[in-house]
């Protein structure tokens, strides 16, 4: 842990903030989804841990299932061409699917995933993010249910990563410029 926390310039959120702030989404999820039966969509990789604490906290059936997603690298990243990597193994008509994402950041992925589900004839899609950068949204779209809106930095821990790394920090902070200066690929 102190190997990944000397990268951060600041911590925003510590493990122990997250986890009180999605207990109290959790909370106000079983009563929005009680007798609903949802099902949970995760979005690899950076969901995970978002999606394991979240469903802990909902008391009440559910079914939870993960997708894939990747737009066609960084350079057509604001194009919005996105691609499914692995799909859901739920069929999703008729269900009341809650979308599940880390982070909403220009927003290209949640728009393309929400209509992906409303075509499949979802009965309701709404949206669950731990955190929100609104101020990088190149696509009007936002999280039904919001854990923390974040500055215009580069966040990691808690799922976030930096080309694949510090998933694992159990809080989020802001990653130290020389950690990526130099760098073709900033975001990954
Ligand atoms: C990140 C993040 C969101 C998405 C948000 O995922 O986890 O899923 O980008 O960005 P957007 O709003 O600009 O679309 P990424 O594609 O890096 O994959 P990962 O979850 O495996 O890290
Ligand atoms: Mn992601
Ligand atoms: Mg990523």
């Amino acid at each position: 842990e102190k190997l990944m926390m000397k990268d951060l310039e600041t911590v925003l959120y510590t493990e122990e903030q997250i986890l009180a702030r999605i207990r109290n989404m959790g909370e106000q999820l079983t009563a929005e989804y009680r007798g609903k039966f949802p099902l949970l969509v995760g979005v690899l990789k950076g969901a995970v841990m978002f999606m394991s604490d979240l469903v802990k906290r909902m008391a009440i059936p559910l079914e939870i299932d993960f997708i894939a997603i990747s737009s066609y690298g960084t350079s057509t990243r604001s194009s919005g061409v996105v691609r499914i990597l692995k799909d859901l193994d739920q069929d999703v008509d008729g269900r009341h699917v809650l979308i599940v994402e880390d982070i909403v950041d220009t927003g290209l992925t949640l728009a393309y995933l929400r209509d992906v589900l409303v075509r499949r004839n979802a009965a309701s899609v709404k949206i669950a993010a731990l955190f929100d950068k609104p101020g990088r949204r190149q696509v009007p779209i936002e999280p039904d249910y919001c854990g923390f809106t974040v500055p215009n930095a580069f966040i990691v821990g808690y799922g976030l990563d930096y080309a694949e790394r510090y998933r694992n920090l159990p809080d989020v902070g802001i990653l130290k410029e020389n950690v990526y200066r130099g760098s073709d690929t900033p975001r990954t």
